[in-house]
């Protein structure tokens, strides 16, 4: 077991203008599970390959435990990956594939028979170790590529979107055996995904990269609670934070007929900056739906409704609670909302429903920079 750290390490292809990754800075703690998350292109891949060895670096270090890793080849480092596509070999058995590794480091027979049968065991696949490859279910070959890295021990495990093979439902209870799996070894876990739901769930700690720029590190909770970005905040969650731009009013912010107060220090960030706008995040089950002249916001004007009113275009109902799409005139915008309501309580569609953000749930960000202004 050890530590993972990126200490500003850099890849720029060769003829590329832009590193595809940019000085990246991470530190994973001993056994931990870090994910590594964000859209198409953003350097995941590049990133773990650079930890692997597959790729050079061309700035900073990256460190094992106090090992200077960054120019040791692959086989030197002591790691084991994981790949998107397992690729087993279609003309051994499973037991074969599993050990393969550790043949070639000629590790002898029985000790391989020993290591194996145990990494069969935790996987569940002690029946299926005779079978060739091509006899599994999608599952079960994501489990022997488990077991490939299992069996060799490493200090560092490296997977790269290892279930993005299986359908939808392998996918989520796959995703659990790895996390648990993990957990029970104990070591420590680079993961790649796109899949922000995989990344919350699985890591003990996420990294969302953004054009070769790491925007955050910080547990599931912290992120979703406190997105350090506009990027971020619209990145993780679903479905995604409602993200508005509205006039900055005495000691708050206007929201349709309301005020919605926003700290001092919130505001003075924005005003500094010159903005007269900033960007308010709310999730769509932070919004109370208010009646006439309710909520724990101040209203504007005592004739109209306080809140803001969104016009009701689709329904989802999903049981528990149901997801309302709307619209909305916001700052002089028209502005799409989705708004979380009681699996009991939706609204009609074509109905009006008139929300308040609830006070201490909003996310203040700056308009111009992204940054997040609210504590
Ligand atoms: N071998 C390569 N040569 C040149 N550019 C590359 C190479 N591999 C990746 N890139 C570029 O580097 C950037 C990061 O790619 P990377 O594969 O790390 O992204 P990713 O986050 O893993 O994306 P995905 O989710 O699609 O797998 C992209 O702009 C990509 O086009
Ligand atoms: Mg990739």
């Amino acid at each position: 077991m050890a530590t993972v750290t990126f200490d500003k390490a850099t890849r720029i292809y060769p003829g590329a203008d832009k590193p595809a990754v940019d000085q990246l800075e991470i530190e994973t703690e001993d056994g931990e599970f870090l994910v590594l998350v964000g859209p198409s292109g953003c350097g995941k891949s590049t990133s773990l390959r650079m930890l692997a060895g597959l790729e050079d670096v061309n700035g900073g270090s990256i460190r094992i435990g106090n090992r200077d890793v960054t120019h040791l080849p692959p086989k030197d480092r002591d790691i084991a990956m994981v790949f998107q596509n397992y690729a087993l070999y279609p003309h051994m058995t499973v037991a074969d594939n599993m050990g393969f590794a550790l043949k070639i480091a000629g590790v002898n027979k029985s000790e391989i028979r020993k290591k194996v049968e145990e990494a069969a065991k935790i996987l569940d696949l002690s029946e299926y170790l005779d079978r060739k490859p091509k006899a599994l279910s999608g599952g079960q070959r994501q489990r022997v590529a488990m077991g490939r890295a299992i069996v060799r021990e490493p200090q560092v495990f490296l997977m790269d979107e290892p279930l993005s093979n299986l359908d939808a439902k392998l996918r989520v209870s796959t995703r659990t055996q790895i996390a648990s799996l993990q957990r029970r070894l104990g070591i420590t876990t680079v993961y790649v995904t796109h899949d922000q739901v995989e990344a919350m769930t699985m890591g003990d700690r996420v990294a969302v990269l953004k054009d070769g720029l790491l925007q955050q590190v910080d547990s599931p909770r912290n992120m979703y609670d406190r997105p350090a970005n506009l990027f971020v905040a619209g990145f993780i969650g679903s479905p995604a934070m409602n993200l508005v731009e509205v006039p900055i009013t005495d000691g708050g912010v206007k929201f349709g007929n309301s005020v919605v107060p926003v700290s001092r220090e919130a505001l003075s960030a924005a005003a500094d900056k010159g903005d007269t706008t900033v960007t308010v995040g709310v999730r769509p089950e932070h919004f109370d739906v208010v009646e006439h002249g309710a909520g724990d916001t101040k209203t504007l004007s005592k004739d109209a409704p306080a809140g803001l009113a969104v016009s009701v275009n689709v329904v989802e109902e999903l049981g528990a609670d149901g997801y309302v799409y709307g619209s909305a005139q916001v700052g002089g915008q028209h502005k799409d909302l989705v708004v979380r309501v009681g699996g009991r309580d939706v609204p009609a569609k074509g109905s009006e429903l008139h929300v308040v953000p609830r006070s201490g749930e909003i996310h203040v960000f700056s308009t111009s920079t992204g940054e997040r202004l609210s504590d």
